[in-house]
């Protein structure tokens, strides 16, 4: 069976250049042959996270639903903007309700890493402090992070990257990935016979 790969975009707007670059990476790996699922942080609403309404009525929808969406997955793609050098509070709350299931999916989940952002940093700055959370949580965070630049420039009419270079390290960062997943998932499947 092909590889089920979650790709998220992680900013809540409607024209969120995360969320291009999230539809660019999807494109990508569905045709790297994956099995992709494309959400959008738009489709999980929930509160702030608060400990008193989590014990008086459990988990939110929101956060349940992503959760089934993480754990269903063979590996992760988050598309996050940075702000103020760090995680927007949305991702965080997010990946804090979330936290609270168990079993607890981050947990040996493969993940890569991608910002955009109109900067000429790109958001990579931001990538670093998410790593925190979710290396944290136990998930595996690839080395090898891409953030597009510029973004609000970045993209050609068809919804591949402006820069030939830049869309080349794309794609072959979610073929490395994607090979990484593929040879953990057969080793995982080796050590549970
Ligand atoms: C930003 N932005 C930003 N960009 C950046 O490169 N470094 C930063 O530290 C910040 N900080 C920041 C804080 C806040 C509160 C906002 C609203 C924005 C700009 C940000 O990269 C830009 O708005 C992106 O377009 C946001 O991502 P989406 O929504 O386009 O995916």
């Amino acid at each position: 069976a092909p590889l089920r790969i979650l790709v998220f975009g992680a900013a809540l707007r409607a024209g969120s250049l995360n969320a291009r670059l999230a539809s660019l990476a999807a494109r990508l790996f569905t045709e790297a042959g994956a099995d992709v699922d494309h959400a959008t942080m738009r489709e999980f609403d929930m509160p702030l996270y608060d400990g008193d309404a989590e014990e008086a009525e459990g988990l939110p929808a929101g956060a349940r639903a992503l959760h089934d969406r993480i754990a269903r997955s063979d590996a992760m793609v988050i598309s996050s903007p940075e702000y103020n050098a760090s995680v927007p509070g949305v991702l965080k709350n997010a990946i804090d309700w979330v936290s609270r299931f168990r079993p607890q999916p981050f947990k040996d989940k493969q993940a890569l890493l991608l910002s955009a952002s109109p900067s000429l940093v790109g958001g990579n700055r931001g990538l670093w402090t998410l790593r925190i959370p979710l290396e944290h949580l136990g998930a595996r965070v690839y080395p090898d992070m891409f953030s597009l630049a510029r973004s609000h420039q970045g993209f050609a009419d068809d919804g591949l990257l402006a820069d030939p270079s830049g869309q080349q390290r794309l794609t072959e960062t979610v073929r490395a990935f994607l090979s990484l997943v593929e040879a953990d998932t057969r080793y995982v499947c080796l050590q549970r016979r």
